[in-house]
């Protein structure tokens, strides 16, 4: 259904324009009800599909222009089936998995009314003391950037006027990944150049994909607030990257120009706001009040402005159909997780676990003794932030999921301790039950309160109570596998060498117990990667794996270290010691972007290129190389191979190497299979500065790796054509 937007623009009073501008942030039902007849353009989903049809009645049939809502709600990782958290789902590796969320997620979400979801999170961060890493994909900008157009994808589908697509929102628009100590909400100041190579680039992407929203972030950025940033949100997204969708302020966010100090009250800054690109303004003051009166005049505020930001709305909600059909058929709403959709679920959440170590005490044995611990035995905090009231809750602890898993085993479970309390009695029964035990399950981590939104945490470390278990039973010398839940990459420095195997298991939603222990008894194989750097220290971060050589690259570290302090004499001449590294600790980071192992091993060779020397046009046309990949193990497992690019020499500091590919498979043993990649000549551009994207011609490595093995092989790109 074609609607006419002009001449329903036209139309349309001043007041009656303000109010398609607006969104307000969980109101009451009468609160709603009440905006609904003045006129506002959009809400947050009623908690039900026939609340929604409540509400579209009332905007389409008793008010003067009978416009329908735009119905918004944070589905970050699923309605009413929850699947893996974003950042676990970057560890798999695998764009389906992220996709089949989105999927799942729109057709439940639609189907029950909401129309418009603010996910995806598409920011990249290299700081873990950040607690919403949690909702993106990680560290680097290449896999977060195919993980992004694989969640517009699925949140989109065909056409967004199906009854199971969403209108996604990319967010938060831009650079909120790089805040300042990892501490939310905080300054962040980047460089123009990083601030395309890296902060935009995902942006850039999802609004390629289509992305029909995107979401303003809270954070300034190198001095504007993101909010009032006409230079980015017009200049860049809407001028250059000809984004024709919506922008929406994040909570607040408009209102709290005033905190930063750039504007002197609301009104300036609802005015900042609209003139710099933003469309809606999400909560804060009101456009228009109860009487009517517009908060902001035309002569405060541009009409073309408005105007392009009311038609905007009107186009987002003609794309979604809504003109046509306004409402939902709550007959056949969803109203929980489905089985068809929990199984789904728990295969997502099976391709995300990372197994971090484990020198064979994984996959557990079939029978025997064995004690499970800690305060994940028995939680049913698995299905991490950003999940909404009426998410299907998780059915079953991880006591029981491997009580069904592993029926021969004879289990004994105890806590040992809570997330966050450790009495002497509870630890001691703990180590007492191990001495009668085989082997000790030990399953730790972060709950999912301290992590997410406004969850920074100076200390990433497990709380104290858990690593004194974790001690406790190490000291004992219990034969120990961790099971780690959590949201971020964590310290892990003080106890990953003292037990025998550690599985990283994020938070993995509904399912999460099933597919935890179908991993540890070894039906399903660990194959995720680690998506973003565990450091060894918080005083590490920002640390992440595509930094750049500095002057003076290290080669060793540590001269501190217990075991190397007595040598250590002071500062020398070797032409070691005057390099960028830390005295206090071992070089690099405890697991490295990518690292991750299986239950099998793995080997790659063949790498071959098509070409090693080629011109800029024989590069724009692409250059294939491909990998054989072995299991050369016993059991069937999964692969990530990846190609990484390194330039050489360029005309500005580069990294030591930047993803530009990979792909997941599954094998046999003893099966082979050929990987291949295209490398185009996108893949070695680099932003030189914040206008120039560059090809240069001069050497370059690339390197296959699965983390475990790697192989290199030089191009040379000539001259320009
Ligand atoms: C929050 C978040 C944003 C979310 C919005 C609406 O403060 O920053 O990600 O979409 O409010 O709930």
């Amino acid at each position: 259904m074609t609607v006419d937007i002009e001449s329903l623009l036209a139309r349309m009073t001043w007041e009656q324009k303000l109010l398609q501008l607006q969104i307000v942030w969980r109101p009451s039902a009468a609160e709603r009800e009440a905006l609904i007849r003045r006129g506002i353009g959009s809400t947050f989903w009623p908690p039900s599909a026939g609340e929604t049809n409540a509400a579209q009645r009332i905007a389409v049939e008793e008010t003067e222009l009978g416009i329908p809502l735009l119905v918004g709600l944070d589905v970050i990782h699923g309605q009413f089936t929850i699947f893996p958290t974003p950042l676990a789902q970057a560890a798999a590796f695998d764009p389906a998995v992220a996709e089949l969320d989105a999927r799942v997620s729109a057709t439940e979400a639609r189907s029950a009314g909401v129309n418009w979801t603010f996910s995806p999170m598409v920011d990249v961060t290299r700081d873990p003391r950040w607690g919403r890493v949690v909702e993106g994909f990680g560290e680097d900008p290449y896999l977060s950037s195919v993980l992004t157009v694989a969640k517009v994808a699925g949140y989109q589908g065909r056409a967004l006027d199906t009854g199971d697509a969403l209108a996604a929102c990319l967010k938060h628009f831009v650079a909120y990944g790089a805040a300042e100590a990892g501490r939310d909400y905080n300054t962040t100041d980047v460089s123009d150049r990083r601030l395309r190579e890296t902060y935009l680039e995902t942006f850039r992407a999802g609004v390629e994909a289509g992305a029909a929203t995107v979401m303003a972030a809270f954070n300034a950025l190198n001095g504007i607030p993101m909010h009032a940033n006409r230079a980015l949100l017009t200049g860049v997204l809407k001028e250059e990257w000809g984004f024709d969708g919506v922008v929406v302020g994040d909570a607040d966010g408009v209102a709290q120009l005033v905190n930063h100090g750039v504007v002197a009250d609301e009104r300036a800054a609802v005015v900042a706001a609209i003139d710099a690109g933003v469309d809606i303004v999400m909560g804060g003051s009101l456009l228009v009040d109860a009487d009517g009166v517009a908060f902001v005049s035309p002569d405060e505020l541009r009409v073309a402005r408005v105007d392009d930001a009311v038609r905007r709305v009107l186009r987002l909600k003609e794309r979604l159909g809504l003109f046509e059909r306004p409402y939902v058929n709550a007959s056949t709403a969803s109203t929980s997780a489905t089985e068809r959709y929990r199984e789904l679920a728990r295969q997502a959440a099976e391709r995300c676990t990372v197994l971090l170590t484990n020198d064979g005490a994984l996959p557990l044995p079939q029978t025997g003794r064995v004690l499970l611990a800690g305060p994940y035995a028995r939680s049913l905090d698995h299905l991490g932030t950003w999940v909404q009231h009426f998410a299907s809750p998780v059915t079953e602890s991880l006591a029981d999921a491997l009580a069904t898993e592993l029926p021969h085993v004879d289990w004994e479970v105890v806590d040992g301790c809570g997330f966050f309390d450790a009495t002497d009695a509870a630890v001691a029964e703990a180590v007492e039950r191990a001495a009668g035990a085989d082997l000790v399950v030990l399953a730790v981590g972060e709950p999912s309160r301290i992590s997410g939104e406004a969850s920074s945490r100076a200390d990433i470390t497990l709380p104290d109570a858990q690593r004194r278990l974790i001690h406790a039973l190490a000291d004992a010398g219990a034969r120990v596998v961790v099971v780690l839940a959590t949201g971020r990459p964590l310290v892990v420095e003080d106890w990953i060498e003292r037990v025998d195997a550690t599985l990283c298991v994020w938070h993995l939603g509904s399912e999460a117990p099933a597919a935890i222990a179908r991993t540890l008894s070894g039906r399903v194989s660990p194959g995720g990667r680690v998506p973003m750097t565990f450091p060894r220290a918080v005083g590490q971060v920002p640390i992440h794996y595509d930094h750049e050589r500095t002057g003076r690259p290290p080669r060793t570290g540590g001269a501190l270290l217990p075991e190397t302090i007595a040598g250590f004499t002071g500062p020398n001449n070797t032409d070691d010691y005057y390099t960028s590294k830390f005295l206090d600790l071992p070089l690099g980071p405890r697991f490295d972007f990518g690292h991750g192992l299986a239950y099998t091993t793995f080997a790659l060779d063949g790498f071959e290129m098509s070409r090693t020397v080629v011109s800029a046009s024989e590069a724009e046309a692409g250059i294939d190389a491909t990998v054989r990949v072995t299991n050369t193990g016993d059991r069937t497992g999964d692969d990530v191979v990846m190609l990484f690019v390194t330039d050489e020499v360029a005309s500005v500091t580069q990294p030591v190497r930047r993803l530009r590919g990979f792909t997941r498979v599954t094998l046999q043993p003893g099966e082979s299979v050929t990987v291949a990649f295209r490398i185009e000549a996108d893949h070695l551009r680099f932003w030189a500065d914040g206008q120039h994207r560059v090809l240069e011609p001069g050497d370059f490595t690339l390197t296959v790796s699965d983390c475990t093995t790697e192989h290199r092989l030089g191009v040379r790109l000539e001259e320009a054509a």
